[in-house]
């Protein structure tokens, strides 16, 4: 037999076109946190990780908090729920492990059949699954895709612990990514470090979440600079190019040291992680989104994101904001 299958067409390129983000309420500063009983200080936290707040759900889901980011991206895109046919989820705080979010997060947004499905790449996810549309939409497989980080990490963090309590926190953002005449969304450069996977996990008996910290953060700090020069090159820039770069919020010193690797001196460099805390995969899209809503960088303008944490898995890729 000779058979030949036949493939959709295909777009020159995808891009983003909207963004939205969404945090619970509940602002806790690091006070807070020792008033509710945890052995840390304001002075430590800010010096050494660079939290001064962040938000903790109370009632709302992971699942509620999508919910209210994807609203706010497909308003912004101007692309409604009839016209999304892909929701991609990231996220590593699903409430059960069967089934996963996407699907009931599409049914809650009026999004009628789409395919669904959850992206685990913990803090690198968001970027695995802004990649994954893309492939999706550029293979013409997919028309407009919802993608959203979401994370409730509040549900698997002793909060009372200093290592981890200190650190996490809740909240969503999310994009709509769509066809293109031209590349909005440039080449991945991901991978991992299974090697390591034990530096981040949850704890088997009470599910709550550990990580080596000084492990992590030497090896961010080490590999996650290249990452992002590698991303820059793929997409044809220099770094000098870019108008922003948003790296997962998982500690000032880190962001600090990674912007400065990139040699990119006029860059606007996301510090959301002072009022958010860490979000995991949520953190990269709640950052982007803020910085296109204070007007920080313009439209059609290159901005590098880098996501890295648990596996290890890391990603890094240029967008052109919408
Ligand atoms: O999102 C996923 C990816 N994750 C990351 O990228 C995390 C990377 N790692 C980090 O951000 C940092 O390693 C942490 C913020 C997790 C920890 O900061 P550190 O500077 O590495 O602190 P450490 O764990 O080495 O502890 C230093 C000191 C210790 O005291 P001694 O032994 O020097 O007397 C700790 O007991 O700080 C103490 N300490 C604290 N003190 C007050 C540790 N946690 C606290 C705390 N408050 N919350």
């Amino acid at each position: 037999m000779n058979i030949t299958l036949s493939t959709p067409p295909r777009p020159a390129g995808s891009r983003i076109a909207g963004l939205g983000h969404y945090q619970p309420p509940t602002v806790i500063t690091n006070d807070d946190l020792v008033a509710r009983g945890v052995d840390t200080n304001d002075e430590w936290v800010k010096s050494r990780v660079g939290i001064a707040e962040r938000r903790f759900a109370m009632d709302e889901t992971m699942i509620d908090m999508g919910v209210a980011a994807a609203s706010k991206a497909m308003a912004n895109s101007g692309i409604s729920a009839t016209d999304i046919d892909l929701v991609i989820l990231a996220t590593c705080t699903g409430k059960q492990q069967v089934p996963g979010g996407a699907a009931e997060l599409a049914s809650r947004l009026g999004i009628d059949s789409p395919g669904a499905y959850d992206i685990n790449a913990a803090c690198a996810g968001f970027v695995y699954a802004l990649n994954s549309a893309s492939e999706a939409v550029t293979a013409g497989h997919a028309r407009n895709v919802l993608v959203v980080g979401s994370e409730k990490l509040t549900d698997y963090v002793d909060l009372l612990e200093r290592g981890t309590g200190i650190i996490f926190a809740d909240g969503a953002g999310a994009a709509v990514v769509t066809p293109s005449d031209s590349v909005g969304i440039g080449p991945v450069v991901w991978g991992s470090d299974g090697d390591n996977a034990h530096a981040i996990t949850t704890d088997a008996a009470s599910a709550t979440l550990r990580q080596e910290g000084q492990t992590v953060f030497r090896w961010a700090t080490s590999k996650m600079a290249d990452v992002g020069l590698q991303a820059c090159a793929a997409a044809g820039l220099q770094s000098w190019q870019l108008a922003g770069f948003v790296p997962h919020q998982a500690n000032l010193r880190i962001i600090d040291l990674i912007a400065k690797k990139l040699k990119a001196p006029n860059v606007v460099v996301a510090r959301d992680i002072v009022n958010s805390g860490n979000t995991s995969s949520a953190s990269i899209p709640i950052a982007l989104s803020k910085m296109l809503e204070r007007g920080e960088v313009a439209s059609g303008a290159p901005v590098l994101l880098v996501g890295f944490g648990a596996g290890l898995t890391y990603a890094g890729q240029v967008i052109l904001t919408p």
